[in-house]
């Protein structure tokens, strides 16, 4: 093989590592900003707002060692449907906010409206990231 498409492999294999890492960044960016109150700065289920609040937030940091359907493995899906909410599997009932229609900006334009979704997407995404990457 040729010298420049080793490296063009190589770039093509760190890249999807890159990302990830930036979605953890993120992540922890807008967990702070979006669900310290309620779980806690550290995920544990111990923010400021529980002291009010009836029912407890989950401790964040066992979503994986308490998955009742395979016990150890990240509920990635379950999770990214919590969080985002739209996909009607719990918008409704819960005490837990969702977030989808807030991380979607209002926009009457076709492509800002496509764009938009993405970013809501990426988001709710990246926050996943974020928890999966803090399991005990
Ligand atoms: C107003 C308080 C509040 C805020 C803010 C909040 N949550 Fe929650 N969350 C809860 C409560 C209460 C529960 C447990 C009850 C439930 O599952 O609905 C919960 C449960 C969860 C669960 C576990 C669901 C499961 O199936 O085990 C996840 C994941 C979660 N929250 C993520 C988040 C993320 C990410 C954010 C920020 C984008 C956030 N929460 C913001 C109150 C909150």
């Amino acid at each position: 093989m040729k010298p420049l498409m080793i490296t063009a492999i190589g770039l093509a294999l760190t890249v999807p590592a890159v990302a990830s890492a930036q979605d953890v960044t993120i992540g922890a960016a807008l967990f702070n900003q979006y669900c310290s109150t309620c779980h806690g700065a550290d995920a544990r289920g111990e923010g400021p707002l529980t002291e009010i609040m009836l029912e407890k937030p989950s401790d964040l940091r066992k979503l994986a060692a308490e998955n009742p359907a395979e016990p150890g493995v990240f509920p990635m899906l379950r999770v990214i449907h919590v969080i985002d909410g739209r996909t009607g599997l719990r918008a409704h009932g819960g005490s837990m906010p969702t977030y989808g229609q807030l991380f979607m900006a209002e926009t009457e334009d076709e492509m800002e409206e496509m764009g938009a979704i993405l970013e809501t997407r990426g988001r709710v995404l990246s926050l996943a990231r974020y928890l999966e990457d803090i399991q005990e």
